[in-house]
């Protein structure tokens, strides 16, 4: 079975065609960084008009990567949300078309649910259920994965997401937009006990984020610093940044596994776009060898928004007797636990 998988809720448009033996025939993707930088963010209208402008330059490349025609594709499939309406619209309207156009099913994904079946592409050792961190720049749940289209949520982030605080974080020190990785790598060379910021909900019983106090902690002391800002200040509020966020991970990682212990759940799992950052994948790879757990993680580029994620959650939906839906429109906001009612 040949399954076409395309991205475009955010400022990635990507288009992927995989096999049923888990191997990737087509990957292309193009970042609209230069799009969207001088404006410090993503510009939804940019991003539409990109999208629509880069669709059908990456779907005559997959298919010459490939060595296929579209015919040979079995199956079609678009994220179609959560994320960016017009981004959305333009990549579910391409494949809805080649699906309609070749008599072959289309498939709607939900976005999140592409990030967390991601690191079963490449590890089909995982197994259900397994226990999720899910963090992007959107979002960051602890979940149980108990199956495709079977998701239960233990704990959201009740303001920012992790990713988003990384970012933002990144642009108060004065770099790009989407700036996780430079406090990654600037973190490396600082002291991560050189400034004490605060660790929100740590000691509280749920599940739950906050990283919003952290954030505001940052910016106060960036103020604070002023024009006294050297590089190697930088990195020492990288590295003291970096350090809270894992502490809080770990503390809520650590939580969360007591709390489902009865299930014998053996298998953990970190995806999303901060599932890039070493120091967080160290510190649950740490904590999952503690508990006898295995962690599971897409090598780094799949962490983030590509194509292959849409083919795959595409391919296992269809496999789990997901129909074909045309009448489906993009969804700016979609839960993963309502995937259950769907
Ligand atoms: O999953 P993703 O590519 O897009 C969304 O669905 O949101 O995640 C993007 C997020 C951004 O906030 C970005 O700064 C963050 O992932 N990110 C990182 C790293 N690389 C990307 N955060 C921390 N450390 C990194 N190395
Ligand atoms: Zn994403």
């Amino acid at each position: 079975m040949i399954t076409l998988g395309i991205e475009s809720s955010c400022d990635e448009t990507a288009i992927a065609i995989i096999n049923d033996k888990h191997e990737i025939l087509a990957h292309q993707l193009i970042t609209q960084y230069k799009e969207h930088s001088i404006y410090g963010g993503v510009v939804p209208e940019i991003a539409s008009r990109a999208h629509l402008e880069y669709m059908d330059v990456l779907l005559k490349q997959v298919l010459v990567d490939a060595k296929i025609s579209a015919s040979d594709i079995d199956v079609f499939c678009a994220g179609v949300g959560p994320g960016l309406i017009g981004g959305l619209i333009v990549g579910a309207n391409m494949a809805k078309s080649l699906a309609f156009a070749l008599n072959k099913p289309f498939i709607p994904v939900n976005h999140l649910e592409a990030h967390s079946l991601m690191p079963m592409f490449f590890n089909p050792e995982l197994k259900f259920p397994y226990l999720l961190l899910l963090a992007s720049g959107g979002h960051t749940q602890i979940l149980i994965v108990h199956d495709v289209g079977n998701y239960e949520l233990l704990g959201t982030t009740i303001d920012d997401a992790c990713g988003e605080c990384f970012d933002k974080v990144a642009k108060m020190l004065g770099w790009d937009y989407m700036g996780g990785k430079d406090i990654e790598t600037f973190a490396k060379n600082g002291n991560p006990t050189a400034f004490d910021f605060p660790r929100p909900l740590l000691h509280s019983k749920d599940l739950n984020f906050s990283f919003s106090g952290l954030k505001t902690a940052v910016r106060q002391t960036i103020e604070k610093i002023g024009d006294n800002m050297t590089n190697e200040t930088k990195a020492d509020i990288c590295a003291s940044f970096q350090s809270a966020v894992c502490e809080i991970i770990e503390k809520k990682i650590k939580s969360a596994i007591k709390q489902i212990k009865n299930l014998n759940i053996k298998h953990l799992v970190v995806s999303g776009g901060v599932a890039r950052n070493f120091a967080i994948r160290t510190v649950l790879n740490n904590i999952a060898n503690k508990n006898g757990m295995k962690l599971f993680v897409a090598e780094p580029k799949y962490c983030s928004d590509n194509g292959v994620m849409i083919a795959f959650a595409g391919e296992q939906n269809f496999l789990h007797g997901k129909k074909s839906d045309f009448t489906i429109t993009p969804r700016p906001r979609w839960p993963l636990e309502e995937l259950k009612n769907d």
